[in-house]
């Protein structure tokens, strides 16, 4: 199989199909002028997406986004305030490093736009840095979240179970990832795995990579990833 064919066909599916989310530009054909997402609103939403659902961040992101619109404001902010906002999204030591976070980069003059520069940041891990860097600034890093996981584990019929087969999916994750528009890619690899490819009862009768989906060949798309007996 070519892996080649994987990227432009999500990215077609995308085109018509992404998710119109409060961070989010919609995706532009238009590549001689792309509009690129802001970097602070992308940081915002990637931290309070981390432990947290899509539906139950919205409403959240929409007040911080209100309250704050750059990351001076929220440099700037109470933090009984920037508290209080969070109250209800969990994790609190999120917040926490919400606020260290904007303070470090306001005094930076602004958001570094590479994934090593970024991971330096209080609050931004592995998974956090690579989001950010493909989504804003398009950078070609791989993101791997759990949605990713299972999207490479039905594509390739991976069998080993998580957490051994990580260090294999991020492998072939990365030998997915396109250097054209691979922010835009991220993000559709999440909204396949939201929408199409979920956990229980996967849409594979709609899915963009029917045809070069492993798993789905062999009937056992839904049974993937396999996880280790606890
Ligand atoms: N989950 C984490 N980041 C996301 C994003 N940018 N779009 C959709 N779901 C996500």
């Amino acid at each position: 199989r070519d892996n080649r064919v994987i990227a432009p066909q999500l990215l077609d599916w995308y085109d018509r199909h992404a998710r119109v989310l409060p961070w989010r530009v919609l995706p532009c054909r238009d590549q001689d002028s792309p509009v690129r997402a802001d970097p602070y609103r992308v940081w915002l939403s990637e931290v309070m997406l981390q432990q947290t659902t899509v539906a139950a961040v919205k409403s959240y992101f929409h007040r911080f986004a209100a309250l704050w619109p750059t990351v001076q404001d929220l440099a700037a902010a109470d933090d009984a305030q920037v508290m209080a906002e969070w109250a209800g999204l969990g994790y609190y030591a999120r917040a926490r490093n919400l606020l260290a976070c904007a303070r470090a980069v306001a005094a930076m003059g602004g958001f570094p736009d590479t994934r090593e520069g970024l991971r330096e940041l209080p609050g931004i891990g592995a998974y956090t840095s690579a989001a950010i860097a493909a989504i804003a600034y398009d950078a070609p890093e791989t993101v791997v979240d759990g949605n990713v996981e299972r999207v490479v584990a039905r594509l390739f019929a991976v069998q080993t179970p998580l957490p051994v087969a990580k260090p294999e999916l991020v492998a072939l994750a990365e030998a997915l990832t396109p250097r054209e528009r691979p922010g835009d890619y991220a993000q559709a690899m999440m909204d396949l795995g939201a929408t199409i490819c979920t956990p229980r009862n996967p849409a594979c009768g709609i899915c963009p990579l029917i045809h070069d989906c492993d798993a789905r060949a062999q009937g056992i798309a839904a049974s993937l990833p396999r996880k280790a007996p606890k």
